[in-house]
């Protein structure tokens, strides 16, 4: 692709400023639950920025036109500086949005956040019940602290939005899940189904559901719907299949570097959260503007507009809509990022992704032979 001296792609267009920015914190975090989407050596990562620099790329992307910023990890709340940055993300004039597993969370610290003007808190569960939700995360009192947060969080005054991974050793919780989310006051639920990036990639046998176990949840999951809403109930079920049941690929990120910055721990700026897998050099904050990254720097321009594509995209008809799919899908699946995601069906590719579905219809591996997320385990994979 024809590049210029600034970095900038020859035939696309300037791209808008980013609007979504997505601020990890930390790679540190109390679970280790083997679906993180965090990179699989991230136990090497261990200069995080400061708050001065977190206050600086807060600053930057703001005036470039940021309106909305998530605080996630790892798990952020190991920050001792959040609320600082929370404060400093108001004063900005941010919408912020706090992702947490609610571990290390307290009734001090929700009060704390809100008076610093947090606007709105995540809280994720593993499953509906302490055993299972404890098995995942990898850690004893888990659920116990997660509901009491979540209940905290809701009598804060904040709305109850939460979030659960699902997988095959959770899909058949679907009425305890949504019944534990009534319980709590939920007003959203996001029923996440595994995507397979980083460790959920490596994991992937042992977490995919079969076909049947989705269309099953699914069935639950819009009865539930017209339930609540016969009842008048407000409670809004999100119930996110994952891309390898599709047969055309999501429009990942909305499009390379056209609306979402991710700013990882040690400053690495990157146009999703997973692309530090790719064999790309990307930026860090530490020595650019927010602005250079975002417009010039080659990593950012590198999969804007439709010059890089080969066939079958650059031909499709849809390839405005899905722009090729995602990147590190491509790179995962099939070792080159420049490939159309072979969760198109049009993909010569496909065939992986059928059989990973096939494999799934056949999956036996328990849950304890899962790599689990740790500091451990991501130093073997440094290794390798
Ligand atoms: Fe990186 Fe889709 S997750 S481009």
């Amino acid at each position: 692709m024809p590049v210029s001296a600034t970095g900038s792609s020859l035939n696309n267009p300037r791209p808008g400023p980013p609007l979504w920015l997505l601020a990890e914190l930390t790679y540190r975090c109390p679970l280790q639950c083997p679906y993180c989407s965090n990179p699989l050596d991230f136990a090497e990562t261990r200069d995080e920025l400061d708050t001065e620099s977190w206050f600086r790329v807060l600053r930057e992307a703001r005036e470039m036109g940021a309106a909305q910023l998530g605080f996630s990890g790892g798990e952020p709340l190991v920050r001792p500086d959040l609320p600082e940055l929370i404060a400093e993300a108001r004063r900005l004039g941010y919408y912020t949005n706090l992702i947490t597993s609610g571990i290390g969370l307290t009734e001090a610290k929700v009060a704390q956040f809100r008076e610093a003007g947090l606007d709105h808190i995540q809280v994720s569960f593993q499953a509906s019940d302490p055993e299972l939700n404890d098995a995942v995360a990898g850690s004893k009192k888990a659920f116990r602290n997660k509901l009491a947060m979540a209940r905290a969080v809701h009598e804060a005054g904040y709305p109850m939005v939460l979030n659960f991974v699902i997988h095959r050793h959770n899909i058949h919780q679907m009425d305890d899940i949504i019944r534990l989310c009534e319980e709590l006051g939920a007003d959203f639920v996001e029923l996440a189904t595994c995507q397979y990036y980083g460790w959920a990639f490596e994991n992937r046998e042992g977490l995919m559901p079969s076909a049947d176990q989705l269309a099953t949840a699914e069935t639950k999951v819009n009865a539930h719907r017209e339930r609540l809403a016969a009842a008048g109930s407000a409670m809004k079920l999100i119930f996110v299949t994952p891309d390898y049941y599709e047969e055309r690929p999501k429009a990942c990120m909305n499009g390379w570097g056209s609306l979402f910055l991710t700013v990882a721990p040690d400053g690495t700026a990157l146009p999703c959260h997973s692309a530090r897998i790719l064999p790309i050099e990307f930026p860090s904050v530490r020595d650019q503007s927010v602005s250079s990254i975002w417009y010039d720097s080659p990593g950012f321009n590198r999969y804007r507009g439709d010059a890089w594509m080969p066939e079958p995209c650059r031909s499709c008809d849809e390839k405005d809509k899905d722009f090729g799919g995602c990147r590190c899908q491509a790179y995962l699946l099939t070792g080159d990022a420049d490939n159309a995601d072979p969760v198109c069906g049009k993909s010569p590719h496909h065939d992986r992704v059928l059989a990973a579905r096939r494999a799934a219809d056949h999956a036996t591996a328990p849950l304890a032979e899962l790599t689990y997320r740790n500091a451990r385990n991501s130093r073997v994979f440094a290794k390798a």
